[in-house]
């Protein structure tokens, strides 16, 4: 089952919410729910919530009511907002919305009809190429994977984390596959954990070996020699290959560095904002404190202790050894590798 699907005139979600212990399908008719199951987390993960945007765009043409499909774009047009604003760091969002958009305003369509069945082939389209650039990435990540190999990998990035395979896990899940024995060290990823509730999910089915760390154990396994290579993914990629992702994946980068351990970050080219010149200018999505006071409903701290919780951070392109992408993987200088694997040429 994919993680994010159209069937049966509706968008279909695994709500990641309730897993580990629940496997439940959330359903969507309304585009303005499909932002809201963004901004939740019910779908999370930037291709995940590209994917999702842009079957929330095709949701949105199928309600409105418009006669015209001039009428019908500018319905689309405050659709696209609402959908752009649920989650502010992951560019996959505005990349899948912003495509779609494209297609409505820059097509020529009989009628109204016409537009909505384009719009639902155009995000079925991300969703299955997500898919086959998703295995890509996972073929050209696993060069970097030794038999025997210990990864260390932060947040979730596996199938939960896109329409289907993933990322960083995909390229873990595409190692397992050729045959190599790997064992995988799972941040767990306060406040949220991602990586002890959804990563640690994906490989008990998966069948890889695994154990899930405290995110401050990290560094103790790298020093005593544990740590063979870092992967992470990445919510969004600036041309000079400034790396927002998961919170704390600025420290792991530094701790990487630090111990000699090469770092790299799995992502498709749909991730890497090449209008952005460093990470500096990436917006960072702020959430709620009782995240952190409260995760799941359950208090560690009385609830009015005061908290910050940052989603995301940045981790400079010093620190990134390479960015595997479904053209290759992109070496430093990112400026020059970055174009050209966003160009579609093989890096
Ligand atoms: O807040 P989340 O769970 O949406 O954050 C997800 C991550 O940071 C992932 O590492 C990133 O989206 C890459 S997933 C393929």
């Amino acid at each position: 089952m994919r993680t994010v699907d159209w069937v049966d005139g509706r968008v279909q979600m695994i709500d990641q919410k309730q897993i580990p212990w629940k496997l439940e399908i959330a359903y969507f008719d309304d585009y303005k729910a499909v932002a809201a199951g963004i901004t939740d987390m019910t779908v999370r993960g930037a291709p995940a919530i590209g994917a999702a945007a842009a079957f929330g765009l095709a949701l949105a043409a199928q309600q409105s009511e418009a006669q015209s499909v001039a009428a019908l774009v500018e319905d689309l047009a405050q659709a696209a907002e609402v959908l752009k604003a649920a989650r502010p760091t992951a560019v996959n969002l505005a990349w899948a919305v912003d495509k779609l958009m494209a297609l409505a305003q820059e097509g020529s369509f009989a009628d109204v009809d016409a537009l909505r069945a384009a719009l639902l082939d155009a995000a079925k389209q991300i969703a299955d190429d997500d898919v086959e650039i998703n295995r890509r990435m996972g073929a050209n990540g696993a060069t970097l994977i030794e038999d025997g190999f210990t990864i260390l990998h932060h947040c979730n990035t596996g199938a939960l984390a896109t329409v289907d395979y993933g990322t960083a896990l995909g390229v873990v899940r595409a190692a397992f596959e050729q045959g190599k024995k790997i064992h995988v060290l799972l941040d767990e990823t306060r406040p949220r954990l991602q990586g002890a509730r959804l990563s640690a999910w994906e490989l008990e089915q998966l069948g890889v070996s695994y154990d899930i760390l405290p995110d401050t154990a990290a560094g103790y396994y790298m020093q005593k020699g544990e740590i063979d290579i870092v992967l992470v993914g990445a919510d969004r990629i600036a041309a000079n290959g400034d790396v927002a992702n998961k919170i704390g994946t600025y420290q792991i980068a530094v701790l990487a560095k630090e111990n000699g351990i090469p770092f790299y970050t799995v992502a498709p080219t749909s991730t890497i904002d090449l209008s952005l010149s460093s990470g500096a200018e990436i917006p960072i999505e702020q959430r709620d404190p009782a995240e952190v006071t409260t995760p799941y409903g359950n208090p560690i701290v009385p609830p009015h202790f005061k908290a910050r919780n940052p989603a995301f951070d940045v981790t400079p392109n010093r620190y990134v050894s390479g960015i595997v992408t479904e053209n290759g993987i992109a070496r430093p200088p990112y400026v020059d590798s970055l174009k050209r694997a966003v160009a579609g040429e093989k890096v």
